[in-house]
């Protein structure tokens, strides 16, 4: 089932998510849902936040990067309950885009490896490095779970240069071709 993408604006997207249990029989139908929704916005990572749920999850699929990128040949996975335990190398700068903030690409610095220690969806316990284009995603999906976007990383001047966009995003007048959650926002009288 398809879901609906949360907007900039919606509070959930600001919350430190929570664990989710090891028996939990909803997780998978949650995982297959987001996958859905994935590849329904042609997105290459959704966190669980942006649709909806305030649970450690997030998926990636990486494979339309492959002509770009060689490493990432038939990357797809799910991390559970993923926690960063270091991060290292370089910073570097590429430009990001989020299916939570549409029509908004900038260039974000970010250090070059990460060190995650996750599930995966045989509950299998994992800990592993990603560096370039990899530990790039993994940063910003990761970021998701601690309510952090992507343009929280920008130049206070490039934040007051997106102000109006960012506030149009949340007000529903993006233009995207799939459905997204908006927040309530109290009218002015
Ligand atoms: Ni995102």
């Amino acid at each position: 089932m398809k879901m609906p993408v949360t907007a900039y604006g919606h509070p959930i997207l600001r919350k430190v998510a929570r664990p989710v249990d090891k028996g939990d029989p909803d997780v998978n139908e949650l995982i297959d849902n987001m996958f859905e929704t994935m590849y329904h916005t042609n997105g290459v990572g959704l966190a669980a936040p942006q649709v909806n749920r305030s649970v450690r999850i997030f998926l990636v699929d990486a494979t339309s990067y492959e002509k770009e990128y060689p490493e990432v040949k038939g990357f797809k996975k799910v991390f559970i309950n993923p926690e960063v335990i270091r991060r290292g190398g370089k910073d570097w700068k590429m430009d990001e885009g989020c299916l939570s903030v549409p029509g908004i690409n900038e260039a974000v610095q970010r250090p070059d490896e990460v060190t995650i220690h996750y599930y995966d969806q045989n509950w299998e316990a994992r800990e592993e490095t990603y560096s370039g284009i990899l530990g790039r995603i993994i940063q910003h999906e990761y970021d998701h779970l601690e309510g952090i976007l992507f343009t929280d990383h920008l130049s206070p001047l490039k934040k007051t240069l997106l102000r109006r966009k960012l506030r149009d995003i949340a007000h529903g007048k993006a233009e995207v071709d799939y459905r997204m959650l908006l927040p309530q926002i109290k009218k002015k009288q």
